[in-house]
């Protein structure tokens, strides 16, 4: 194992054993459950949004070490973001777990993310990372076009 998937592992271990961000807001701008299929995990997603920017996010999270790991890692990515940058990340993670090339390279603020490069070596997990990142797109889109959701 290389020193990159020690460092991986290590990030990921350390997310899932101390979850950032995680419970409750009360009176959100938007709350969105997340369900992977496969395995009928779930999460529950808060936001509270003030003129277009992501100001506190909260998680509540059962699933699987990669769930929780990539959970914790996105509410740190996104606090204090813009919308438009939230999306950006998001399009950006799915990249770097989907896209063709290993190659995605993020951006010094988002380093920590590339812990979940790993994931791409098991297929299976890929949807328990993407979990978040996916509820979080979607919520985004329940702000931004809440008419078509
Ligand atoms: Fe359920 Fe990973 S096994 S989210």
């Amino acid at each position: 194992m290389s020193l990159a998937d020690d460092l991986y592992r290590e990030t990921i271990l350390d997310h899932y054993h101390h979850p950032r961000n995680q419970g409750v807001i009360d009176d959100p701008t938007v709350q969105l459950e997340g369900v992977n299929p496969l395995c009928g995990d779930e999460i529950t997603l808060y936001l509270v949004i003030n003129n277009g920017t992501i100001s506190d996010v909260r998680l509540k999270s059962k699933g699987c070490s990669i769930n929780m790991a990539s959970g914790s890692m996105m509410t740190e990515a996104i606090s204090g973001q813009p919308l438009q940058r939230a999306t950006e990340i998001v399009e950006l993670i799915k990249d770097m777990l989907l896209g063709k090339s290993q190659e995605v390279s993020l951006p010094a603020e988002l380093e920590d993310l590339e812990a979940l490069k790993g994931v791409r070596k098991y297929p299976v997990r890929i949807k328990c990372a993407l979990l978040p990142w996916n509820t979080l797109a979607e919520a985004i889109n329940d702000v931004l076009e809440p008419a078509k959701s």
